[in-house]
């Protein structure tokens, strides 16, 4: 029964290309004009993008916990990084002490819900050059135009660079009805996530997870999963707008952040 199962999440993810987000398209970006922007890593090996929204807590994705939740001793972070080979100062790490993912995460072999938010051992000096991000968790409007932002996959560049320099790219909201029935055939859209593609279908890409989709400099959503990248199917964002999101980000804002 349990090999039925984990067999049929796998068809599921391979079907729906899980949770491998990169910037298609776009252009270099500087992290000054993103300076909320993180990189998570494991034992030192870069695994996705964050959010810095407090001091102390940085916003992603929950696949990027790979199934981990609760203490964790081998993730960093790392901010005001251009290039994920640039030499890092010591100023700009912090260790993770614990992470909290949506608990019901990964349960119904789909990526909804698909949010975590890191507790680190120290806070980040935000007088220096790393600072928050404000967070949206209004509804967007139609067709919102909206900038992603990240050190994932290229079109030009695969395998993947690991001294990948920072991009972004314009995107727009896809209506709810449309993302349904577009990549929702290819695993569940749910009303915790939104879709957004940009001209000659830019898109996020592996490397991008957990990155930042941002409204007008706000955070709006969370760079999540997508049938590849650049394929012309809209990609998926955690939607921060959800009443679930919302209350999982602002309880532990409140109590831990
Ligand atoms: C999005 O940006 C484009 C290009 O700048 C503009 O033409 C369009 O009206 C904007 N859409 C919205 C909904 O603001
Ligand atoms: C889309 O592709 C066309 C043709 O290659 C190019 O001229 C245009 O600048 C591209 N637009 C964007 C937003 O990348």
């Amino acid at each position: 029964m349990l090999k039925l199962f984990v067999w049929l999440c796998l068809l599921r993810f391979l079907k729906g290309s899980p949770p491998q987000a990169k910037i298609f398209g776009g252009d270099l970006a500087s992290i000054a004009d993103y300076p909320h922007l993180v990189n998570v890593r494991r034992r030192g090996q870069f695994k996705c993008g964050g959010s810095l929204i407090t001091p102390t807590c940085v916003l992603t994705a929950a696949h990027c916990m790979e199934g981990r939740n609760g203490f964790v001793n081998d993730l960093t972070v790392h901010a005001q990084q251009q290039c994920l080979g640039d030499l890092v100062l010591e100023e700009h790490v912090r260790t993770v002490w614990y992470a909290s993912v949506w608990p019901k995460f990964n349960l119904r072999c789909n990526y909804d819900s698909d949010i975590a938010v890191l507790k680190l051992t120290r806070p980040f000096d935000i007088a220096g050059k790393a600072s928050l991000v404000k967070l949206d968790f209004n509804e967007l409007p139609a067709s919102a135009n909206l900038t992603i932002v990240g050190w994932g996959l290229t079109k030009d560049n695969w395998p993947f660079n690991p001294n990948q320099c920072l991009k972004a790219a314009q995107v727009h909201l896809v209506p709810q009805q449309v993302c349904l029935t577009t990549i929702g055939s290819m695993s569940p859209v749910t009303e915790n996530m939104f879709c957004a593609i940009g001209k000659n279908a830019t898109d996020a890409c592996p490397g991008d997870s957990g990155g930042s989709i941002l409204f007008e400099n706000r955070l709006s959503g969370i760079v999540s999963w997508g049938n590849g990248c650049g394929s012309g199917y809209p990609g998926v964002y955690t939607r921060l707008s959800s009443p679930a999101m919302t209350s999982f980000v602002k309880y532990f804002i409140e109590r831990h952040c």
